[in-house]
């Protein structure tokens, strides 16, 4: 298996229920290491950079406003197949479809609102910790 890096977000509403600690320790316990990671209020511009690709698609507005409503917290995770294991963890993008004991089912209220990001690939996770990061910043653990 390979040692990889994703770039995970915790979203505004679950900054907002004061879940960070209880996000971070599913990372922890499934042997995902936080290597960087920043507290950040995100402009309207850094958030409809983050999410370019889906700018044609009817939620992008509300998409936006809601990452821009309120801190969101940005790490990198590295781990044994770290993108697919905190996908895992994150349950589906609907709550209502999130299996039991993933993120979204435990903090997540609707698909907006949904606690967590995190990126779908390797390639696009490389991207994203770039849109964050400086290579400098991401501590080798
Ligand atoms: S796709 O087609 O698989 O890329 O799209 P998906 O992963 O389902 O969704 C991409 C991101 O858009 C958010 N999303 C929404 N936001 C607001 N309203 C609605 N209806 C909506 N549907 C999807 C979804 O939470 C994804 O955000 P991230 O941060 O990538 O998880």
């Amino acid at each position: 298996m390979a040692v990889e890096r994703t770039l995970s977000i915790i979203k505004p509403d679950a900054v907002a229920k004061n879940v960070i600690g209880e996000i971070y320790t599913r990372f922890e316990k499934a042997g995902l290491k936080v290597v960087a990671a920043k507290m950040k209020h995100l402009s309207k511009a850094e958030a409809e950079g983050f999410y370019a690709e889906h700018k044609e698609r009817g939620f992008f507005a509300d998409l936006v406003a809601f990452m821009t409503s309120g801190p969101v917290m940005v790490q990198v995770l590295e781990g044994e197949n770290a993108v697919l294991a905190n996908r895992d963890l994150m349950g589906a993008t609907n709550p209502k479809e999130a299996a039991a004991g993933t993120i979204r089912a435990d903090f997540a209220e609707s698909i907006d609102a949904n606690a967590v990001h995190g990126s779908d690939a390797v390639a696009s996770a490389q991207r994203e910790i770039g849109y964050f990061f400086a290579e400098t910043e991401i501590s080798a653990r």
